[in-house]
């Protein structure tokens, strides 16, 4: 099915450029062939003009100037056959006097007489190509001449140009459709290679990719475009199926917690007391459920970039000011010096969610409050980076691993030694999702020892 319609478009792309040539030829050559035929007829008729000037200044106005031009064309006539002259002398009521033909009737101007319609006197061989004689009337004292010539030259002429015109013909189509089908078939092989591999797609093979050409034409183009779009196809799945088991495996781990709770309690307990402390637990247990789905929820809007409506100017000087104001309390208690802000000159004024930026602050610090186990310092920058403001949350704590830098990004993903922390290991994916969203950039470096988390911001 497919194979035949492959064929059927590089045929009709053949065919199209075969009857597009010939056009264009045909019109070129009639053009041509016109031209020289007008060209070539005028050349006839000026080497008849000359002839009968010849004759009739023999005629002049002497009195035995018809006789001499009578002997005269008889002689002419004699010798004419192969060239095609054609003469004929008649006297006053037009009666035959000399010549090469017996009879003609006369007539004005210029005219094509075809050989069949000739009287012609005495033994003629078949012409050339000469299919009529070209010749006029000329009124003399004492009668009437009449000079012609074959065509002959001109037919040939004629001839000749339109063989050239129909090997050309010939020629063009037959590099066109050649040309064109080859052309063809080349491009509808890669379109095929695509709808094979996007149909191998569709049924699950997410590795597949189009071959890429050596030509970079504009199907390479789309072809590399479609390998970009896989590519990002691809890791979404696997980042969705990567989810769905960390989901899975998160999940897991409270609420067996819970039923062994519940089922201990339930053989063992013997006071009211016990079952409400039970019961307290299960239910704290399942707000922490509750509260990674909200924020798993959270994540996946932020993704699909719903709240991008809210977009406004948002001076940072103004927000992180106001975060460190009401986290210094959190922090002061957990034995860390958080910093004030410092601000660069620059920039500070970036276009965003502001609700959403703060936060994406409030996950940086509260992470570096939560994970440096001992006292810390943490301190919060804004720096002017190619003209656009960045910021960086620095804190003294253990770090995360440069190996670990990118897997931290992931939903549920959490550090083996944080493992006993409060969290869900979602604040950093929200940070990643937030950050996408305003198209800036965030990169964790050594703090030597620390965390650098910078949140890059582009220019407004
Ligand atoms: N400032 C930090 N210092 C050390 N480790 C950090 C810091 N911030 C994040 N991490 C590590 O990255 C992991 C993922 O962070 P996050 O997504 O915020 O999850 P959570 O804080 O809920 O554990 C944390 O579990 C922790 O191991
Ligand atoms: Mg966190």
């Amino acid at each position: 099915m497919r194979h035949r319609h492959t064929r059927g478009t590089a045929f009709r792309l053949a065919a199209l450029v075969a009857v597009i040539i010939t056009l264009v030829n045909s019109v070129i050559f009639s053009a041509l062939y016109y031209s020289l035929s007008a060209q070539l007829t005028a050349h006839l008729r000026a080497h008849i003009d000359e002839v009968r000037k010849t004759l009739v200044d023999v005629v002049g106005n002497e009195k035995d100037g018809f006789q001499e031009l009578s002997t005269m064309i008889d002689s002419h006539a004699r010798v004419a056959k192969s060239d095609e002259d054609i003469y004929l002398l008649t006297d006053e009521t037009g009666k035959y006097i000399a010549g090469n033909v017996a009879s003609l009737k006369p007539f004005e101007g210029w005219r094509a007489i075809p050989w069949k319609d000739l009287n012609l006197l005495g033994d003629w061989s078949p012409h050339r190509a000469s299919d009529a004689v070209i010749g006029r009337w000329t009124p003399i004292k004492g009668g009437h001449l009449f000079v012609g010539d074959g065509n002959g030259d001109i037919r040939d002429a004629q001839r000749l140009q339109l063989n050239g015109l129909l090997w050309g013909i010939a020629l063009s189509v037959i590099c066109a459709i050649c040309g064109g089908w080859f052309l063809g078939i080349r491009a509808q092989r890669r379109i095929g290679q695509m709808e094979e591999v996007l149909n191998a797609v569709a049924g699950g093979a997410l590795d597949r990719r189009v071959p890429r050409g050596t030509a970079s034409d504009d199907i390479d183009h789309v072809a590399a475009l479609i390998n970009a779009a896989l590519d990002r196809l691809q890791r979404l799945f696997e980042n969705l199926r990567q989810l769905s088991v960390d989901i899975a495996h998160d999940l897991r781990t409270p609420i067996s917690r819970m039923r062994q709770r519940l089922e201990r309690v339930r053989s063992g307990a013997d006071s009211i007391e016990a079952y409400r402390e039970a019961a307290d637990a299960s239910i704290a247990e399942i707000d922490n459920i509750a509260e990674t789905f909200d924020a798993l929820m959270r994540i996946s809007e932020i993704e699909a970039g719903a709240r991008k409506n809210r977009f406004a100017n948002v001076d940072l000087k103004i927000l992180l000011t106001n975060i460190i104001d009401a986290v210094e309390a959190v922090a002061e208690e957990r034995g860390h010096r958080l910093k004030p802000l410092r601000a660069a000159e620059g920039p500070s004024i970036v276009y965003g969610d502001r609700r959403l930026l703060n936060q994406l602050f409030v996950n940086l610090i509260e992470n570096a409050i939560v994970h440096c186990q001992d006292p810390a310092d943490i301190s919060v920058e804004i720096a002017s980076v190619n003209g656009a403001p960045a910021v960086r949350v620095r804190d003294t704590g253990p770090g995360i691993p440069a190996d670990e830098r990118e897997r931290v990004f992931r939903r549920l993903y959490r550090l083996e030694k944080s493992r006993t922390t409060a969290g869900n290991g979602l604040g950093l994916s929200l940070v990643a999702a937030i950050v996408d969203l305003h198209g800036a950039r965030v990169t964790l470096s050594d703090n030597e020892p620390g965390l650098i988390v910078e949140i890059s911001f582009p220019s407004v």
